[in-house]
């Protein structure tokens, strides 16, 4: 992670109260068809987005909402600084004035203007789908890191997460919520729908898709395959440092610096299967058709391995 946090902190705790206050209702607004949560996004924002200006060398790293965005984002900030100290001035690739919110999509409508003065190599989350993102990142071919986890555990983190943080609209019981994240009626959209569009790009020479799972079992190699991708050279030493630094323990251990009060609601498990506690036989027959039916037969489908992570 960059060391400046300063203005995720802040901003975080402002969506955090600002959500106290709001009704249910104000909590969302609808943008090009999704809904998006008013404590962090805005049409202002969505619509000077259109004007970012990708550059060649921007890395993205492209996630639904739960499914380990801020893991990974820890791994490409500390994969990129670490080659950036071995070739450059690091200092300048993490200036706190600097700093902006890493989700693309969050923040003001400004952020884009700012994010001019960023020196390279710019690192970038994003849960947008790819049709919802600014045509410069597909046009300069820029890597985009894809992130996937399985279905069921996403709907899972999602739903603690919805009903622990303030800033999110909560949900009454767990069916409501269920008939929510099936019928694409949550915050950035259907995950169903989120991985048929960026399936559309899964043989892009640009993008490397990656899983939650595959990360959990296999930390070393797959750190290994995004340096690889990422064109950075670090020695297994660096590498090993990266893996460590990345632990769940590590992270939750280092909440405070890194996402202040935020932490307690984020690292919430880090674990495969969770869903297993929530998911009745209904549910498991619900998401297992619908997988079926969208995406069992496409790459990106199948790189999810929901044979092994997905059945009852
Ligand atoms: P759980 O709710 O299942 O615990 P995101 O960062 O995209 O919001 O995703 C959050 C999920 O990633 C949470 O899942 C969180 O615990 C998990 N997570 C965060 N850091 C992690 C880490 N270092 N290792 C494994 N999982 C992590």
């Amino acid at each position: 992670m960059s060391k400046h946090r300063k203005k995720f902190i802040t901003l975080i705790n402002k969506a955090t109260t600002d959500g106290e206050k709001l009704a249910p209702e104000e909590m969302t607004f609808s943008y090009d068809g999704i809904i998006y949560p008013t404590t962090l996004c805005s049409p202002e924002t969505f619509k000077a987005l259109e004007s970012f200006e990708a550059r060649e060398d921007d890395v993205f790293l492209a996630g639904y909402c739960k499914s380990g965005t801020n893991w990974v984002g820890q791994i490409l900030n500390d994969l990129v600084l670490t080659s950036a100290k071995n070739t450059e001035d690091s200092d300048s690739l993490d200036d706190e004035e600097l700093e902006e919110f890493p989700y693309i999509e969050v923040g003001d409508a400004e952020k884009y203007q700012r994010m001019k003065r960023l020196p390279s190599r710019r690192v970038i989350f994003t849960h947008l789908r790819p049709e919802k993102l600014p045509a410069s990142i597909f046009s300069k071919k820029v890597k985009i890191l894809l992130l996937l986890r399985n279905p069921k555990d996403v709907a899972t983190s999602f739903y603690h997460f919805c009903n622990n943080w303030n800033a999110y609209p909560s949900f009454k019981t767990w069916d409501d919520y269920f008939t929510a994240f099936m019928n694409g009626q949550m915050l950035w959209g259907s995950y169903i729908d989120y991985i048929f569009e960026w399936n559309k790009h899964a043989d892009d020479e640009n993008i490397m898709a990656i899983t939650y799972e595959e990360l959990k079992e296999n930390k070393v190699q797959v750190v290994k395959q995004i340096s690889e991708f990422l064109e950075l050279h670090p020695t297994d030493e660096e590498i090993q440092g990266v893996v460590d630094r990345s632990s769940f323990q590590a992270m939750k251990a280092n909440a405070d610096n890194t996402h202040g009060e935020f932490g307690n609601v984020l690292f919430r498990k880090g674990g495969v299967s969770d869903w297993k506690y929530l998911f009745s036989e209904e549910h498991n027959r619900e998401m297992d058709a619908a997988f079926e039916e969208r995406l069992s037969e496409t790459k990106l489908g199948r790189k999810l391995k929901y044979g092994v992570y997905c059945k009852a």
